[in-house]
């Protein structure tokens, strides 16, 4: 049977976005037209995941209310938008601890199914009609993985603010993990291949989070527990964002304002306009 659950954690704090995110969830900040986790919303529906559970905490509320029917801007009836047919749920993850603490929320609402999750705060830009979720799902199901992971390169520079990938052999298009190490050292880094907002993962991964201990900010780190999947025997699976795929992580200004800009810049109605300006703006400098 095809995957048709997903899980979009938001629960988080968002403090790298402060005072942004004071009394508004990150995931709420627009990016051009939409707020971020519209895309993901939209992401998920476009590969087919008709069944999303929301991980909420505290002042996340206006999550709920944007996905809700409405007659303002023009909704008729509460059947009446693109997203209308997705099934959503809710449940409030009672202290942030962690990415993996969120995720173990979903444990009753996935049964016996394998599902996706997809950070709330990042977008994934495709140049091309290419799902990555959909290949990430054929992979894992192919594969009977305990979870299938997707990566991108980074800069070396930037390994030491990523989870990396130890791949065993040469890592293709997708490739089995051997290992994986949370923030390393450029020198330490066994590649650079960090991981990418977008999970697959086999209901293994609740018995997984259950044997991790947190990690060293006290937090549950979904990273541990892979770890923790491939110590219990089952099979990590990596999936490598193609070259016209883009991961957007708005975790912080510098890549929230850079989210922003590439948005704008390629707006239908606006986006010539903003590069003309960008052009003038550019020559004051
Ligand atoms: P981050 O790692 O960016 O953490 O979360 P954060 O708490 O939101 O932000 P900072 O570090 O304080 O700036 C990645 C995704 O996981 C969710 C967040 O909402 C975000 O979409 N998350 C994180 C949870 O749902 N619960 C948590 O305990 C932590």
């Amino acid at each position: 049977m095809g995957i048709t659950k997903a899980v979009i954690p938001v629960a988080g704090r968002g403090t790298r976005l402060l005072p942004a995110t004071k009394s508004q969830p990150k995931e709420m900040l627009p990016i051009g037209r939409k707020p971020i986790v519209q895309y993901v919303v939209e992401e998920l529906a476009e590969a087919g995941l008709d069944n999303i559970l929301f991980v909420t905490g505290r002042k996340k509320r206006s999550i709920e209310d944007h996905f809700d029917y409405n007659p303002e801007l023009g909704d008729i009836s509460p059947g009446d938008n693109a997203l209308s047919h997705l099934s959503m749920f809710y449940i409030r993850q009672a202290n942030q601890q962690g990415l993996g603490d969120a995720i173990s929320y979903a444990e009753k609402f996935v049964g016996d199914d394998s599902f996706a999750v997809a950070l709330g705060d990042s977008v994934i830009r495709s140049g091309s009609h290419s799902s990555l979720l959909k290949r990430m799902m054929d992979i894992h199901q192919m594969e009977g993985a305990g979870a299938t992971v997707a990566f991108m390169e980074v800069d070396e520079e930037n390994v030491k603010k990523y989870g990396i990938a130890k791949p065993k052999g040469r890592a293709g298009a997708s490739f089995e993990v051997e290992a994986l190490i949370e923030k390393p050292l450029p020198s330490e880094a066994p590649s650079r291949l960090a991981v990418a907002a977008r999970y697959v993962f086999d209901p293994v991964i609740f018995e997984a989070l259950r044997r991790t201990p947190a990690g060293r900010k006290g937090e549950l780190e979904i990273t541990d527990a892979m770890s923790t999947l491939i110590k219990m025997g089952r099979k990590v699976i990596g999936v490598k964002l193609r070259k016209d795929e883009h991961r957007y992580d708005v975790g912080g200004f510098e890549s929230y304002f850079k989210a922003f800009l590439d948005f704008a810049l390629e707006d239908p109605e606006y986006g010539y306009m903003i590069r003309q300006y960008m052009r003038l703006k550019l020559h004051e400098v």
